[in-house]
């Protein structure tokens, strides 16, 4: 049978880094409140003499991990990028990424999931490789948040958690009989709670999308969270999806040798390990350094495993498991072939 098995994998943030002093000094916030409410100590910001898009970001990941794979831009057949901060309202993310591997017919789909955007693009990198449709498959994870932020007061509650940065997955569809590659994934979605995290500006729906008359410091053109909201239902469903994966794998927690989690906040992370009685030590964390980076975070913190010597080796399993805007939530197994 068919398998989707990853290859390689590679990571890139921009080089400026800002510290929770940093924005000690922009807005009224405290290295003490962002540490102890979610974890994080620093974040990635492109910055103003070197700005960057999505897929710069993604470029750099991208290159990283096709040297990691021993695979050449033109061997791959299906490029999928996950964003929710696209370089440009369109053409998409994976267009341009492919034009910058220097490609010019390889077929691309951007995936605007927000933090689940790597498990849907995982899972969708699967269909692709089991109906025959695509063989070697490139699923980018890239983000630049920092130039829409409310970097003032107002947006403290957002703009302390969220990082730039990219990484990058190449999955082949590798023809085993062991029980291997992407084993079980269970996604969702409820867009009754769409206006929980959202940017509403600029917005189609409008008879003019970028209305008059509005300064763009309108807090309609910054992400706006219900924090609480999210975090509640992040406890709940993050251990439900678990459960549902797993019983679709056909495995038990027990079986699991590392949960790689979206890393939206700590706390959360910690309180799914508790709640499914998993030791923590189990439990990838990497949100101190780069904050929230969205649809990048999970295969940020995949390499980061893999480089750390965490997971990697033959017959290990790793959960993926994220919720995020959408809202979107879900849940992927993969075993090391
Ligand atoms: O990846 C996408 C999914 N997103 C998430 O999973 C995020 C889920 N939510 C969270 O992580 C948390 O809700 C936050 C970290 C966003 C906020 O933490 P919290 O413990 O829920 O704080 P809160 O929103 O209840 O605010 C508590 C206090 C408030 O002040 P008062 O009303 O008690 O006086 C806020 O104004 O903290 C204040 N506050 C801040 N203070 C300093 C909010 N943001 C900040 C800040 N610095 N950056």
């Amino acid at each position: 049978m068919i398998k989707s098995i990853i290859k390689g994998t590679g990571k890139f943030v921009p080089p400026n880094v800002v510290t929770n002093k940093d924005l000690e000094k922009i807005m009224d916030t405290s290295d003490e409140w962002i540490q102890q409410r979610t974890g994080i100590k620093q974040r990635h910001w492109i910055s103003e003499e070197n700005p960057m898009g999505a897929s710069d970001l993604g470029f750099e990941a991208a290159k990283q991990a096709l040297d990691a794979a021993g695979w050449a831009p033109e061997d791959l057949d299906f490029i999928i990028f996950a964003t929710l901060s696209p370089d440009i309202m369109f053409p998409g993310s994976g267009c341009l990424l492919a034009a910058k591997l220097g490609l010019n017919s390889t077929p691309t789909l951007d995936i605007r999931q927000q933090c689940t955007g790597f498990l849907y693009g995982f899972a969708t990198a699967d269909a692709y490789i089991k109906t025959g449709l695509a063989k070697k498959v490139l699923l980018v994870g890239g983000e630049v948040h920092s130039s829409g932020l409310d970097k003032s007061t107002r947006g403290r509650d957002v703009t302390v958690i969220f990082g730039d940065g990219a990484a990058a997955v190449c999955i082949e569809g590798v023809e085993t009989q062991k029980n291997a590659g992407l084993l079980a994934s269970a996604l969702h979605a409820d867009g009754n709670y769409a206006d929980s995290l959202t940017t509403e500006l600029p917005a189609s729906r409008l008879f003019k999308r970028n209305p008059d008359g509005i300064s763009h410091d309108d807090p309609r053109y910054f992400p706006i969270m219900a924090g609480s909201t999210i975090f509640k239902k992040a406890v709940r469903l993050l251990p439900k999806v678990t459960n549902e994966v797993l019983e679709k794998a056909g495995i038990g927690l027990d079986q699991i040798d590392l949960v790689v989690p979206h890393q939206a906040n700590k706390r959360i992370n910690q309180a799914f390990g508790q709640y499914l009685k998993f030791e923590d030590d189990k439990i990838f964390h990497n949100i101190e350094k780069y904050g929230n980076t969205t649809a990048a975070s999970i295969p940020l913190a995949f390499h980061e495993a893999m480089e750390q010597g965490r997971i990697g080796k033959s017959g290990q399993t790793v959960l993926f498991v994220a919720l995020g805007a959408g809202l979107t939530w879900g849940a992927c197994v993969y075993r090391f072939l």
